[in-house]
């Protein structure tokens, strides 16, 4: 009788690992720091990285990088201002093909941060971070960083309001995610890099997004 019990628990953790891994949606876990950095270290410690280990990123750090990229604080305001309120930008994330990645629970692909949930929707499954770096005039490190954080824009979500000069506003918008994305990066002792040299529309086809999504900004991240 309790080998019978063992060998249904058994079977319901191997169906439920398979069910997170085709997932349409990941929970991401709640954001935490892990340790107390002092503000001007933290500046000193960040540069521009462009060679990675080939270690995975975690959920947690994953979560605590996008919450701080776009996500929500406890008062309801966002972690960037934004022009009017009017957050034009989307956050989207690939993941590469590395080994220890499948225990991460998220599987090689692209995927859509949802900030106002804080989750992950999954867009597109495949390791596509040789396709991105060949996008971005085959600056090849990028595709040996583990992951990459993408910063969009959707420009009529501002320039319905602010007409030309929404396009100014969203691009300083960016400015204030990609500094937010260095910090929390080396503030959990992960790196990153910074990339806007690419093929606008080359990229947007390679991650399959919707097609108003224009990318400004990848980030590649993971230690270093
Ligand atoms: C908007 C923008 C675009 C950039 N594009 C690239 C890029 O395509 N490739 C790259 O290797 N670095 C890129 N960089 C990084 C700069 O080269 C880097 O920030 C600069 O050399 C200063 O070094 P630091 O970031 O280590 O302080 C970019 C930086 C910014 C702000």
């Amino acid at each position: 009788m309790a080998s019978l019990l063992w060998a249904i628990i058994l079977i319901y953790f191997c169906f439920s690992f398979n069910n997170i891994q085709a997932m349409d949606i990941i929970k991401l876990p709640e954001p935490k720091d892990k340790k107390a950095v002092y503000f001007k270290e933290l500046i000193d410690t960040r540069r521009s990285v462009r060679t990675f280990t080939q270690k995975p990123v975690s959920i947690h750090d994953l979560s605590y990088i996008l919450w701080s990229s776009y996500g929500f604080k406890d008062d309801g305001g966002r972690v960037v201002p934004s022009a009017g309120a009017l957050y034009p930008l989307d956050i989207y994330v690939i993941t590469g093909n590395i080994e220890g990645q499948g225990k991460t629970g998220i599987l090689p692909g692209v995927y859509h941060y949802l900030s106002n949930k804080h989750l992950l929707e999954f867009i597109k499954k495949g390791d596509i971070r040789k396709d991105i770096a060949n996008a971005a005039l085959s600056q090849m490190w990028m595709a040996k960083a583990p992951c990459m954080v993408i910063i969009t824009c959707e420009y009529n979500r501002i320039t319905v309001k602010y007409r030309d000069r929404g396009i100014r506003y969203a691009h300083m918008e960016a400015g204030n995610v990609s500094q937010n994305i260095f910090l929390a990066t080396f503030n959990i002792g992960l790196g990153c890099g910074i990339v806007g040299a690419f093929d606008d529309n080359h990229v947007k086809t390679i991650l399959g997004i919707n097609k108003m999504h224009e990318p400004l900004l990848i980030m590649p991240v993971g230690y270093y």
